[in-house]
């Protein structure tokens, strides 16, 4: 029997990852990321001192963990090897605990060029994509064209295929986009740079995946972003380019579906979204500008704020069908001590009828209102709470109401952004 967690965002991303993840490492002999790439920001507090993770796993911080990088992330060497020293600049040992796939495709100069200019272009209807360079990487992997870690190990090879693809990047930049170009010679030395520093770490994850099963080891799979930025079932075009979804923690690291045993979706006990699309619960008064300042709704890549509203139970269980989820973790419950009433989307009113599904278009979603059931607010103080039988009556009923409403056991609840601030109902490891 395998003992290996998949944790998944279900909402925009941002649903508190990071923190979990370092929670249940302890546990663990490995965590694994699988797709996304330094577009996610994943925090993780520990006594006061904050840690923001982007493509190293949340597993780093506890010592002893190893932490692969699988074929499904897209790797940035500068962002890559800024994160490793930052780490080591702290007396965190990454060198001997970080394993990277040779399949991973690079995100290089230009990417981030091309994503910029893409959203440029398309003015009020950008994305609002982290700026990252995601996209256009992914682009290129799809299309075949995608450099490797794997091509870095022959230099004259790389050399051939990259002055390919950044003549074909700088061509788009400069002739359709009219943007600034790239410098060969500069992204060469960054690639070799690169490879220089992480050449020993680079490994067949697919099979030290196996290795480990073999060894009976307990594995996580840390997902980034969530459910409804995934390219495939979220909310397209306002999306990022990677498959979010469970079934991403099997391609982007070469295991198949039988190798997890729990799925563990995580969601804030309301909702956020950071860029633009679709968000019909966000609230636009002074109940969001609340939850923003409570729960420091920034973003912890780009700084931007967070679009906030109340929790979304339709999107929620469809998340929960997609994911095949075993049980939910709820966020930031401390987030709403102070509320008098709190809300949960059950429905959408559209064209005067209440659906219970998510609507099928960005125009269906533009068009519907969400249709809300209320709950009695706490009024009181649960942050830092770590025993379940602790919490308010009140807390508990909200509680018990996402998980009639959504037939998913609430496993987890975390109270605050510190390292253990969490309650367990049920150790997913268990
Ligand atoms: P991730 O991308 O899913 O890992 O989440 P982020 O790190 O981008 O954003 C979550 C933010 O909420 C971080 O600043 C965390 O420190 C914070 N956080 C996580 N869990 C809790 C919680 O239970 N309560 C509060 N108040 N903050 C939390
Ligand atoms: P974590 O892992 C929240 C959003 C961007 C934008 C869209 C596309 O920290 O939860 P991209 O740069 O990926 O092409 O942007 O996706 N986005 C995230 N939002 N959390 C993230 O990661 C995100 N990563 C991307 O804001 O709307
Ligand atoms: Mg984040």
């Amino acid at each position: 029997m395998s003992n290996n967690v998949v944790v998944i965002g279900m909402q925009w991303g941002d649903e508190g990852k990071g923190c979990i993840v370092d929670y249940l490492a302890k546990q663990t002999d490995a965590v694994v990321r699988f797709q996304g790439g330094h577009n996610a920001g994943h925090t993780i507090v520990i006594d006061g001192d904050k840690t923001v993770l982007h493509l190293i796993p949340s597993g780093i911080l506890q010592n002893s963990v190893k932490c692969l990088i699988g074929s499904g992330v897209v790797i940035s060497p500068p962002a890559l090897l800024s994160e490793i020293d930052q780490l080591e600049g702290k007396n965190i040992s990454v060198k001997d605990n970080l394993w990277i796939s040779s399949n991973c495709p690079l995100v290089l100069s230009s990417h981030i060029l091309l994503d910029k200019a893409r959203e440029n272009l398309l003015g009020k209807s950008l994305i609002g994509t982290t700026g990252r360079g995601i996209g256009p990487a992914y682009e290129d992997k799809v299309a075949r064209r995608a450099i490797r870690v794997n091509d870095l190990f022959n230099k004259s090879n790389l050399e051939d295929k990259l002055l390919s693809v950044i003549d074909y990047h700088n061509f788009l930049l400069r002739d359709y986009y009219k943007s600034e170009v790239v410098d060969f010679s500069l992204e060469l030395e960054s690639c070799l740079n690169f490879f220089d520093r992480i050449k020993l770490n680079i490994k067949d994850i697919s099979k030290e995946l196996k290795d480990l099963q073999l060894r009976s080891s307990s594995i996580l799979f840390e997902g980034a972003q969530g459910a409804m930025l995934d390219i495939d079932f979220g909310t397209y075009p306002f999306v990022t380019s990677s498959n979010t979804t469970a079934g991403g923690a099997s391609t982007g690291s070469g295991v198949g579906p039988s190798y997890f045993s729990y799925m563990l979706g995580i969601t804030k006990a309301y909702a956020t979204r950071v860029g633009s699309g679709p968000f019909p619960t966000e609230l636009n008064d002074d109940t969001g500008k609340h939850l923003a300042k409570v729960g420091s709704e920034f973003g912890a890549t780009t700084g931007r704020a967070r679009r906030c509203g109340w929790l979304d139970a339709v999107l929620l269980k469809r998340a929960i069908f997609a994911n095949s989820i075993t049980g939910i973790c709820l966020t930031k419950l401390d987030v709403l001590d102070d509320l008098d009433e709190i809300k949960i989307c059950t429905g959408y009113e559209y064209d005067r009828k209440v659906i219970n599904n998510p609507p099928l278009s960005i125009e269906e979603f533009n068009r519907c209102e969400p249709f809300y059931e209320s709950v009695q607010g706490w009024k009181c103080k649960t942050a830092g709470i770590k025993n379940y039988d602790l919490l308010p009556d009140l807390a508990k009923a909200y509680i018990k109401r996402i998980e009639e409403i959504t037939g998913t056991n609430v496993d987890m609840i975390s109270t605050g952004p510190g390292r253990d601030e969490i309650i367990i109902r049920k150790n997913p490891f268990s």
